[in-house]
């Protein structure tokens, strides 16, 4: 079917089939997205099963009509199958597959970077959830701008390759031509103007238009071009309602409005704005004032995923309950019989030492070490070697630590800390930082760089402060940022989270600021915004991997304890090498990386702090 047909034919589809018993058939049969047609009972009739009829596309012309009668549009962005199905199920009129994928689906500062082919993508999967709702692909930024002859071939390949029922681009006046010329072309266009975020750079940032008479009057006179130029609608993004309001008055067609009040034809918001899928700070930043926010789904996916986390790591998922596949006793023997013959078991998968531990243990070395004939580990000699992957600065205080155990240790840092672009930002407001709100800092290296900052901005008042355990705070107090033990906050337990729950926080609204790394969780700003604060993250540093001399190599590939004080250390040395020895984590989080890139044993800190690793580290020992 071409593009051509396919419009005509959901031009014709509303004279076929009656629009409301339709939708209501559709509507009680919304959950059968497998339709599986039942067989229903009327006064004690058996009625013959049959389909139901599948839901009836919206159309232009049911537009144009809602536009007349003045009911309202309904639209919604969706970028996949899963979000398509919720559109639909939720009876949206029109959605569309909008660039801002770019942002809240990939990650990107604008929606510039989203290129045809990946719209075409997201398309596919948006036309496979709905069945209902009108969909509009948006062209993205580069792909008609040129010419009408570039537009109208990008078109062409959102509507064939995605199959999308009409496009969208932005622009007002300038566009009209090219919106004429793919309408002519026989594919249906919407329009949009306002905010028009593909252009970000050129008009200097996400900013509200028509705020003066002369913006607004080019507003209106882009409508009414792209009217002419046979637009079906048009997007009103961030404009002031009455602006709005006197464009959808003037115009035959249906305006959409965001950000643009309650006048326009109809409305439209990005999927993951309203339903609070995006509820780390960064994305609360950018998220729109104008966006209502329906649901707080983003808290409930960080709560889901922390409780899986959790229960793995606690043993208690999978339970019975979900392990539903089993065998009989009899062929459970048969099988052990049958695979010690092939190979015995050579390790268990958790750091919970099993009764045949040791055994394990003598088989796993084998396998590890001695079955490569190139590796000769150090484990034969007296004093095994720990190895400590942090920078050597950073090791210092456990290298000590072990030394004194007599523990033998060597270091083969994996990474490095280094500052982001953020930082030169927060030197700069540093001096304005709100003096009755807080700031927080959860490492020893953002202590380092808040005191670098400090002294770069020229020694400004702080906020109040509060480190995570008494190291980071010694830092403080060594640099003279607070004199006596009361002016600084510290948790009772070193861990963010706790620092988290116990801030002392007296009003709604306290301020707290938060210089951390690039890649730490978002647990300390979830918890402070649940407290009612409001928290300003700051991504001063981030980690980068360490390369490593011929020598270290080689000692890495003999080493049979390494201890991990970070999941990027972890991802480092599996990348680089072949064998997996015994790994003793700083905590929790670094254990979990270890087990999910394969090995075996791994140990780690009980209590947070340094005792706690080293008391993890003996335990690896004592395993050899
Ligand atoms: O890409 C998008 O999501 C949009 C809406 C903001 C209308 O263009």
């Amino acid at each position: 079917m071409t593009a051509k047909n396919a419009l005509w034919s959901s031009f014709l589809r509303p004279f076929q089939s009656n629009l409301f018993s339709g939708l209501q058939k559709w509507k009680n049969n919304s959950n059968n997205y497998r339709n599986i047609p039942i067989a229903s009972f009327k006064k004690g009739f058996k009625v013959a099963p049959k389909a139901p009829e599948p839901p009836r596309r919206v159309n232009l012309q049911d537009l144009r009509k809602w536009k007349r009668e003045g009911r309202k549009i309904v639209m919604m962005t969706a970028y996949d199958y899963p979000s398509a199905v919720h559109a639909d199920l939720s009876e949206m009129d029109v959605v569309l597959v909008g660039d801002s994928v770019a942002m809240v689906t990939l990650g990107h500062d604008t929606t510039q970077k989203v290129t045809i082919d990946d719209m075409i993508y997201h398309c596919r999967a948006v036309v496979n959830g709905c069945k209902r709702a009108l969909i509009v692909g948006d062209l993205p930024f580069g792909s008609y701008e040129i010419s009408p002859p570039q537009a109208m071939s990008s078109a062409y390949r959102l509507v064939k390759e995605g199959s999308v029922d009409a496009v969208k681009l932005e622009g007002g006046r300038k566009m009209a031509e090219t919106v004429h010329r793919i309408v002519q072309g026989g594919i249906a266009v919407m329009g949009h103007i306002g905010l028009t975020p593909a252009s970000v750079s050129a008009i200097g940032g996400f900013r509200s238009f028509g705020r003066n008479s002369k913006e607004a009057i080019e507003i209106f006179q882009g409508a009414l071009a792209l009217e002419e130029a046979g637009a079906f609608a048009v997007v009103l993004e961030c404009i002031p309602h009455l602006v709005a309001k006197h464009i959808t008055e003037c115009l035959s067609i249906p305006t959409i409005g965001i950000g643009a009040g309650k006048y326009t034809s109809g409305q439209v918001l990005v999927y993951h704005d309203m339903i609070g899928m995006l509820q780390h700070p960064h994305h609360a930043k950018v998220t729109p004032k104008f966006c209502k926010k329906y649901a707080q789904v983003g808290e409930a996916i960080q709560e889901a995923l922390e409780n899986y986390r959790d229960e793995v790591m606690q043993g208690k998922f999978p339970n019975e309950t979900y392990s539903p596949y089993h065998i009989s006793e009899e062929e459970y023997e048969k099988f052990v019989q049958e695979m010690q013959k092939l190979r015995p078991p050579v390790s268990s998968s958790s750091a919970t030492i099993p009764d045949n531990f040791h055994e394990n243990v003598q088989l796993w070395k084998r396998i590890t070490w001695l079955g490569s004939n190139r590796i000769t580990c150090n484990i034969h000699t007296k004093k095994p070697l720990v190895v400590l992957t942090r920078e050597p600065r950073k090791d210092e205080q456990l290298a000590t630590l072990l030394k004194r155990k007599d523990i033998n240790v060597a270091s083969i840092p994996c990474v490095l800390q280094e500052k982001t672009e953020e930082f030169s930002g927060f030197v700069q407001s540093l001096p304005y930082l709100d003096k009755s709100g807080w700031l927080v800092v959860t490492s020893p290296e953002a202590a380092d760089l808040l005191i670098e900052a400090w002294k770069l901005a020229g020694n400004p008042t702080l906020p109040l402060l509060s480190a995570v355990g008494k190291s980071t705070a010694g830092r403080f107090f060594h640099e003279h940022l607070v004199d006596d033990s009361h002016s600084i906050f510290i948790p009772s337990i070193a861990t963010g989270k706790s620092l988290a729950e116990q801030l002392p926080i007296s009003k709604e609204n306290t301020k707290v600021y938060y210089p951390t790394s690039a890649l730490a969780s978002s647990t300390v700003e979830n918890i402070l915004i649940e407290r009612g604060c409001i928290v300003e993250r700051w991504n001063i540093y981030t980690t980068v991997s360490k390369e490593w001399t011929q020598e270290q190599r080689k000692l890495a590939e003999t080493s049979c304890i390494v201890a991990f004080g970070s999941p990027s250390a972890v991802a480092v040395w599996s990348e680089r090498v072949k064998h997996k020895p015994i790994c003793a984590c700083i905590g929790q989080t670094t254990a979990a990386a270890c087990q999910k890139l394969g090995f075996k044993l791994v140990f780690s800190a009980k209590e947070p702090g340094l005792e706690g690793w080293v008391g993890a580290i003996e335990q690896a020992l004592e395993c050899i």
